[in-house]
């Protein structure tokens, strides 16, 4: 078979497509209204954008009249995040909610809350800003981002990384976190599901998920945020109830540095040095390890 279609396939496709066109734009012989013809062109889009072998015969759900729900990608007991696209400028988003059987439960609703108001006072290149928090038809808040390819974890699965692609993530995972200390928090969840990845240019990896986030010096039993931080990752002065320190997020990019290393190809300078400053900075003494995110930083700076 050549690569273009051949004459006849052509008229075979165009008259097919107008025939299509029409009855998007007819039911029978009366017109259809144009809300339900464009919802129709929306479904087919999708379709076609993403490669679907049949129209889904579920009706599309709309966000706000706006964003087209594409997927869930993610659900657990407190959180479901789907996968939008926003219908006129076709443009990739991330919707963070509760999952709908909790829609009545109030405490879970003013944590997603806190955590929006909490995302969107922040700002930084190298974190995962929330765009806008809505409320769905059903009461549950939701806060809607930039959608990311991949988190972390899910990178470092498919494949090695660099020297220059660690590089790169320790610096965005420092800068990001630089941001967040400077406001007067403590993220408390620094782990790979919650750096996200949009393409594969580490320099643009972002912290995501202020679920977590506390002022500095407050505990975790003033909120309900209990036993949600990543073993492995978690300072162990946290084992116990204690107030957040920025140093327990200093121990947690350590170890995700660490994590970086071992997933790396090569060994050079750069490899070495982020090594040493990982196990500096997850020290499992607070007191041991660089004071904060300008000294963590200034312990890569040759690199
Ligand atoms: N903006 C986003 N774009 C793409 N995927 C995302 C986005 N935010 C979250 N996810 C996916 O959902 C997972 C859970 O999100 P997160 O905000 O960390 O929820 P939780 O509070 O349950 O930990 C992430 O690890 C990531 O895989
Ligand atoms: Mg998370």
């Amino acid at each position: 078979m050549s690569a273009d279609p051949s004459g006849e396939d052509m008229r075979k496709i165009a008259a097919s497509f107008a025939e299509l066109l029409h009855l998007l734009g007819h039911d029978g012989k009366a017109e259809r209204p144009k809300v339900m013809r464009d919802l129709l062109v929306d479904r087919l889009r999708d379709a076609l954008d993403r490669r679907l072998p049949s129209l889904p015969d579920s009706e599309p759900a709309f966000i706000g009249n706006t964003f087209l729900v594409e997927a869930v990608v993610h659900r657990n007991e407190r959180t479901e995040i789907s996968r939008l696209r926003h219908r006129d400028l076709g443009t990739l988003h991330a919707m963070k909610t509760v999952p709908a059987d909790r829609a009545n439960e109030a405490t879970i609703k003013a944590l997603l809350l806190r955590e929006a108001r909490l995302g969107m006072m922040l700002s930084g290149s190298n974190l995962v800003a929330p765009q806008c928090t809505i409320r769905l038809p059903d009461g549950r808040p939701a806060i809607i981002m930039q959608w990311a390819d991949r988190s972390l974890s899910q990178r470092l699965a498919a494949g090695s990384l660099s020297s220059a692609d660690v590089k790169a993530a320790v610096k965005s995972i420092l800068v990001g976190l630089g941001a967040i200390h400077q406001a007067g928090y403590v993220h408390g969840d620094v782990s790979p599901a919650n750096l996200l990845l949009g393409g594969n240019d580490f320099r643009e990896l972002k912290l995501a998920d202020f679920g977590t986030m506390v002022e500095h010096g407050a505990r975790y039993s003033d909120f309900d945020i209990a036993g949600v931080a990543t073993p492995d990752f978690t300072a162990p002065e946290l084992a116990v109830d204690t107030t957040m320190q920025f140093s327990a997020d200093l121990y947690s990019a350590g170890r995700v540095m660490n994590l970086l290393v071992s997933h790396c190809n090569e060994i050079d300078e750069t490899i070495i040095a982020v090594k040493a400053a990982a196990l500096h900075l997850a020290d499992p003494i607070p007191a041991k390890r660089p004071p904060d995110v300008a000294a963590a930083l200034a312990l890569i700076a040759g690199i």
